[in-house]
């Protein structure tokens, strides 16, 4: 059996753990012609520009690319990879791009789902023929806080673990909701919305952003008051690469106990594994919001049975916790041996899958995956009404099938219920049960473990088809999946063929991001297979 305390060893520590080290601030080269004397002209600066001649040009690429399936030699690459310190720079390659007619990706911490940051879907051949650069926010990592106004500044190119660390030097009493692992960037992150363990007593990422500066089409570095409501709500959750380059994001810091309990319990099938997790699927949202209580369900191995984990942060203490517990959710057959109070930062690292004792400084590294291949599928779903038994008892199957099979269930209610659909871009709220995230992973490079593994992945995802949301099936953006439909890999248009992936992610606010980006990016610059379209992109 597992040892509980460490299950991030498994998807999330598979990647944030496999290694990490200090972020080092990109190194300036000094190269290309063209494009250099644009960006001089433009910015005074001496931009860091790395081409695939020069011979940083691969570290500098590959250094956060945390999935395999997009570090091969068919992977379509950049022309250039660029990595500005100061704003006027930003500007600088905005205006640059248009003028040489490059498409951008913008990258903050490299975790997208499909690669998006880095490369393109489109096949090589294409994407030769439709040049792209990189920008890469590395450098633009700045956190400042401000335990008095008790918010922050936040650059982009910092990750929720440098913003986590940077509040606790400062406080032990505030802190953050954003996601689990330590290595996501905040830039793609909050512009998808970005939940962690404190969802269901404070929402989400977004929902927590007071101002932000953003360098638009045009090359304008704009704030809150400068962009106007209408842009300002699309960049909080709206999708990366879309409405501009997010510089930095003021948020509001939210209040954390002194002391704050975590639990990991494994069950399995023969422990009542499946009646457990049917009975949580009726009492997780209606829990008091400072309990979430997730589970992730892993694949049966040589030494291990399916195990349903039920992994748990609870803002208070263990003793208050246990009562709730005993009362709401006995089925559990938690004791007091299994909750260890501790600080919140230290949930942190406890949940990211650290050690016990680690020092949270280590939540400054960033990972690397040190040359060993890790290829990923990652999908989302979102249920309403719970599954029946026979319905979870066929999820057990698949993950007898493959032990790198990976479920984890996310329970929303709490504040999720309460705030309202169009407060930000991200629509799944109330009536949600909660979200399940299916992940797939392997070592192995070649055609037939890729095969076999993406096709496991989209047959658990059909089995699901009865027992969540329909018309549309809803997805979270930050697990983008591109199987859910695209744009036109050549010039980004929307239409049947995209079989409306904004919807599954967006709803019913997918059309004012549509109005929006129409506003603000009428030519479609920033653009990607799942950026919003402006309306004349949109063909029928
Ligand atoms: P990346 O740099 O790859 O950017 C993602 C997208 O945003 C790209 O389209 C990119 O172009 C765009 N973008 C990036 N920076 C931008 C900027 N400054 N301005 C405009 N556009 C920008 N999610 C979650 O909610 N909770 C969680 O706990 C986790 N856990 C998790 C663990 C692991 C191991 C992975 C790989 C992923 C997650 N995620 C997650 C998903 C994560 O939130 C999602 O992948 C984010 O988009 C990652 O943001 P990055 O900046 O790291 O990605």
């Amino acid at each position: 059996m597992k040892n509980p305390n460490t299950i991030c060893v498994l998807f999330v520590s598979l990647l944030c753990l496999s290694s990490y080290s200090n972020r080092q601030a990109l190194a300036y080269n000094d190269d290309d012609d063209g494009l250099k004397q644009c960006l001089i002209r433009h910015s005074q600066n001496h931009t860091a520009i790395y081409t695939p001649d020069h011979s940083s040009f691969v570290s500098v690429l590959q250094y956060p690319i945390k999935n395999t399936r997009f570090n091969s030699s068919d992977t379509p690459k950049p022309f250039y990879v660029i990595t500005p310190r100061e704003e006027p720079e930003v500007q600088a390659v905005i205006l640059c791009a248009a003028e040489l007619n490059l498409q951008v990706r913008i990258r903050s911490g490299g975790h997208d789902y499909e690669g998006l940051s880095y490369t393109t879907a489109a096949e090589k051949r294409v994407a030769d023929q439709n040049p792209f650069l990189v920008l890469d926010l590395i450098n633009f990592n700045n956190v400042a806080v401000d335990t008095v106004k008790k918010t922050a500044w936040v650059g982009s190119g910092a990750t929720v673990g440098e913003l986590y660390y940077r509040i606790s030097e400062k406080s032990k009493t505030l802190g953050f909701p954003a996601g689990v692992c330590h290595s996501i960037g905040v830039g793609g992150h909050f512009s998808g919305g970005g939940y962690g363990m404190m969802l269901r007593k404070h929402g989400l990422s977004a929902d927590h952003v007071v101002d932000a500066r953003l360098v638009d089409a045009k090359g304008r570095v704009l704030d809150r008051k400068s962009m106007g409501e209408d842009l300002f709500w699309a960049i909080r959750g709206g999708g990366g690469n879309t409405f501009g380059v997010v510089l930095s994001w003021k948020v509001k810091l939210v209040d954390v106990p002194e002391t704050v309990t975590t639990f990991s319990i494994v069950r399995t099938p023969d422990q009542n594994a499946t009646k457990i997790v049917h009975k949580w699927q009726s009492i997780a949202t209606k829990l008091p919001q400072e309990l979430f209580i997730r589970i992730i369900a892993i694949g049966q191995n040589s030494q291990n049975p399916v195990q349903a984990i039920f992994n748990s942060l609870y803002l208070g203490p263990a003793d208050t916790l246990l009562k709730i517990l005993q009362h709401s959710f006995p089925e559990l057959g938690a004791t007091r041996k299994d909750l260890e109070e501790k600080t919140w930062i230290e949930s942190i690292l406890t949940i990211d899958g650290f050690p016990n004792g680690t020092h949270p400084k280590a939540l400054l590294g960033t990972i690397v995956n040190n040359g060993k291949p890790y290829y990923f599928k990652g999908k989302s779903d979102f249920v309403k009404n719970p599954i029946p038994l026979e319905g979870l008892e066929g999820v057990w199957d698949f993950l007898k099938e493959n032990s790198s099979g990976l479920l984890i269930f996310s329970p929303y209610g709490g504040i999720m219920d309460k705030i309202s659909e169009s407060a930000t871009p991200f629509p799944h709220r109330a009536g949600n049960l909660y979200k399940i995230q299916y992940v797939m992973s392997w070592s192995k490079a070649g055609k037939e473990a890729y095969e076999s593994h993406m096709s496991w992945t989209r047959r658990l995802f059909q089995y699901y088809t009865p027992f969540v949301s329909k018309n549309p099936r809803q997805a979270y953006v930050n697990y983008r999946d591109l199987d859910i439909g695209t744009n036109n890999l050549v010039n980004s248009t929307y239409d049947r063929q995209s079989k409306n992936w904004g919807v599954k992610y967006y709803q019913n606010n997918f059309e004012r991001l549509v109005r929006v980006k129409t506003k603000v990016d009428p030519h479609n610059f920033f653009r990607n297979e799942q950026s919003i379209p402006p309306l004349s992109y949109i063909v029928n």
